[in-house]
C-alpha cells in the first residue's frame, strides 16, 4: 500500500505516467466516470480549505465514488483529545482512501504508520503540500509542453509556503530549471531547501527582493500569500503582508509568455485585474487540481481503467 506525503514519493517516470493520466481524464472524463463506484474516500481536515477538500471530493464525485468527512478540528474528536493516530485507525474501517490537512508538521506521516488504507498529505504545517505540487507540474506540462527548461519565479512567503517547498523539490529533478526566489529578507526560504535541495543538486537560483527585478527572466511566476496563521506575531504579518502586488503595470514588465500562477486563496498579491491577463493561469490551475486528485486516487487504489 501507498501512501503521498511528498512529491519525492513519486519518481519521475511514476510522476510523468500520473500526469498523462490526468489529461486523459480531461480529454475523456466519461471514461472514468465510474471507476470508483462503491469507494470511499475521506477527508480529514484539521485546517482551512477550500480548494484541496473540495477537489479531493469533486475528484472522487467524478469517479463514481462517495465522500465522508470532516472540515475542521473543531468538528471532530480532536477537540476531546482524541490522536491522530486513533482518528485514522477508525476512518480506515469507513473509507478507501483518505486525505489529510494538518497544522502540525509530519501529523499524516503518523497517521499513515498505523493507516489500512493509503494516506495522502494534503498539507501539514509549514512543511508540504504534495497534492498543490502534482497540480503544478500539471498545470505547467500542459500550458507550457514542458517541465524543464524554464526560468521559475517564486514570490512571496517562501519561508512558509508549504507549496513553495513542495514544488522547489519536485522540479530541481528536472534539467535546465533555474529559479528567482523573490521575497522580504524575513520570509526567504528555510536554509534546508536552499542547502540540502537547491545547492546539493547543483540547481542555479538567486534569491532578490523587488519582483521588479526578476519579472524580465521569468518564464513562470507563482505567487502565494503571506501566511498569516503561520507568524508568531501579528504585527510581522502587517508589517509583510502587502509587501507584493502584482498588477497590470508590473505585468508589462514581464514577456507575452510568461504564466502567472498561484496556489490560492489570493489576498492581496495579485491585484484582480490581472485576471483577464491571458497569462494569468490561477483559475486553470484549480481545474487541472481536479484532474490531478482523480489520477492520484486512481493510482493510489490501483484502480486500472
Ligand atoms: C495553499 C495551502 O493550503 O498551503 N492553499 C491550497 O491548498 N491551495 C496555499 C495557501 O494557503 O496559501
Amino acid at each position: 500500500m501507498r501512501h503521498l506525503m511528498s512529491p519525492l514519493d513519486l519518481t519521475v517516470e511514476e510522476l510523468d505516467k500520473l500526469l498523462d493520466l490526468a489529461n486523459d481524464i480531461e480529454k475523456f472524463p466519461e471514461k472514468y466516470a465510474h471507476a470508483c463506484d462503491g469507494k470511499r474516500i475521506a477527508t480529514l481536515f484539521y485546517e482551512p480549505s477550500t480548494r484541496t477538500r473540495l477537489s479531493f471530493e469533486a475528484a472522487m464525485m467524478n469517479l463514481g465514488g462517495k465522500v465522508l468527512g470532516f472540515s475542521s478540528a473543531n468538528s471532530s474528536s480532536a477537540a476531546k483529545g482524541e490522536s491522530v493516530s486513533d482518528t485514522i485507525r477508525m476512518v480506515s474501517c469507513y473509507a478507501d482512501i483518505c486525505a489529510m490537512r494538518h497544522p502540525k508538521e509530519g501529523a499524516p506521516l503518523v497517521a499513515s504508520m498505523v493507516s489500512r488504507i493509503p494516506v495522502i498529505n494534503a498539507g501539514d504545517g509549514g512543511h508540504q503540500h504534495p497534492t498543490q505540487t502534482l497540480t503544478d507540474l500539471l498545470t505547467i506540462r500542459s500550458l507550457k509542453g514542458r517541465l524543464g527548461n524554464l526560468t521559475i519565479g517564486l514570490c512571496g512567503d517562501l519561508k512558509f509556503g508549504r507549496t513553495v517547498h513542495s514544488l522547489i523539490e519536485a522540479l530541481v529533478r528536472y534539467t535546465g530549471i533555474r529559479f528567482v526566489l523573490i521575497s522580504p529578507e524575513e520570509l526567504r526560504v528555510p536554509d534546508y531547501i536552499r542547502e540540502d535541495v537547491l545547492r546539493s543538486n547543483g540547481v542555479p537560483f538567486e534569491e532578490v527582493i523587488r519582483l521588479e527585478d526578476a519579472l524580465p527572466k521569468l518564464d513562470l511566476l507563482y505567487m502565494t500569500r503571506v501566511q498569516r496563521e503561520r507568524f508568531f506575531n501579528e504585527d510581522d504579518y502587517v508589517r509583510m503582508k502587502d509587501f507584493y502586488i502584482l498588477d497590470s503595470a508590473k505585468m508589462k514588465l514581464a514577456g507575452p509568455d510568461m504564466l502567472v500562477l498561484h496556489p490560492l486563496p489570493r489576498v492581496n498579491e495579485i491585484s484582480t485585474e490581472v485576471d483577464a491577463d491571458p497569462r494569468a493561469a490561477y483559475f486553470r490551475q484549480v481545474q487541472y487540481g481536479v484532474y490531478v486528485r482523480m489520477a492520484l486516487i486512481l493510482t493510489l487504489l490501483e484502480v486500472n481503467v
